[in-house]
């Protein structure tokens, strides 16, 4: 672990904020840390007498789960702070909540919220070094590192893969942090939905590497990795598509698509599923799926993340 030196990095707030090399280094540095899985004891002594709040505003299953295994297996101290029966819920505000965490020497803070830009919010204001689980429609760092590492491993490089990204892109911190990082490691990213689902100025990211396609037969010719996006409906204002089953028709990922695709296409998806709706089950369970490695792989990436922060802390 001696790469620990060039990083200097104290938040992981969004992937648009990171360099080529700082993300190749998390990758790199997560695949020791998933050499661990296999042994009988899973854990090293790296963050002993640390402790990292986990600070959820909205759901989740993975990401919470993955961020506390993965300060567990480095010796951490962990906490889960139950929004809905703390002190939020007596109108305390996010800034006075993550004060209240900073007094009580919490080294980090992992926060998901619903407002674009909270993570960005505490770093200013806190201590503790701050980690987005997401936050609104803007990013989510670690699973576009997790999903970054799973292609990577999968196909031993990025540079120069064709990723699609398909469905909700307007609403999803998961496209946004997917599209920082594959263009910043040399890939192509075609973002695919309708014309309503994707923002008309999201190719200024990186204008030579994104391309926009309407159509999913078109998009996944030749493509090696599509990313399925859960389809959001509790963030559409508005009804962005005519119905469900004319958006699965256009849009879902089916065995006939995946049939007309490439043999070792890699299926992507960040999780929760719509089965039925933007996924089948067939193609989510197939062979060329890789959804399950992406949420072990997610435990190997947040380790990473939390050893490298926890170098510029001192
Ligand atoms: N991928 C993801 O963020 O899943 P959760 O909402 O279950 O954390």
């Amino acid at each position: 672990m001696t790469n620990k030196i060039l990083f200097t990095k104290k938040h992981l707030l969004g992937l648009e904020d990171f360099t080529r090399e700082e993300i190749k280094l998390i990758l790199d540095t997560a695949k020791p840390f998933k050499n661990l899985f296999t042994r009988s004891i899973k854990k090293v002594p790296t963050l002993r007498g640390r402790s990292v709040v986990l600070l959820f505003y909205e759901a989740s299953t993975r990401t919470r789960t993955s961020f506390e295994l993965a300060a567990k297996r480095l010796s951490a101290d962990t906490i889960n702070i139950a929004v809905n029966v703390s002190s939020v819920k007596k109108g305390e505000s996010l800034i006075d909540t993550a004060k209240t965490l900073e007094s009580m020497k919490s080294d980090f803070i992992v926060i998901r919220h619903s407002y674009s830009g909270s993570p960005h919010i505490l770093a200013k204001n806190v201590s503790s070094s701050i980690i987005n689980a997401g936050d609104g429609f803007h990013e989510h760092p670690s699973q576009g590192l997790l999903d970054i590492y799973t292609v990577n491993e999968k196909k031993g490089r990025v540079a120069g893969l064709k990723v699609v990204i398909v469905g909700d892109i307007l609403h999803s911190r998961v496209a946004r942090s997917n599209l920082w990082g594959l263009t910043k490691l040399g890939a192509k990213v075609i973002l695919c939905g309708p014309p309503t689902l994707i923002p008309k100025d999201v190719q200024k990211v990186s204008p030579s590497n994104i391309d926009i396609e309407y159509n999913l037969d078109k998009a996944i010719k030749d493509a090696d990795v599509v990313n399925i996006l859960r389809v959001q409906f509790e963030r559409q204002m508005e009804h962005l598509f005519p119905s469900i089953r004319e958006y699965s028709l256009l849009y879902g990922m089916n065995k006939e698509r995946l049939s007309r695709a490439k043999n070792d296409v890699l299926i992507l998806h960040p999780g929760p599923m719509n089965r039925g709706l933007e996924i089948t089950s067939e193609v989510a369970d197939s062979l060329n799926s890789v959804i399950n490695e992406q949420v072990t792989n997610g435990i190997a990436v947040r380790m990473a993340i939390l050893y490298l922060l926890s170098s510029v802390k001192e």
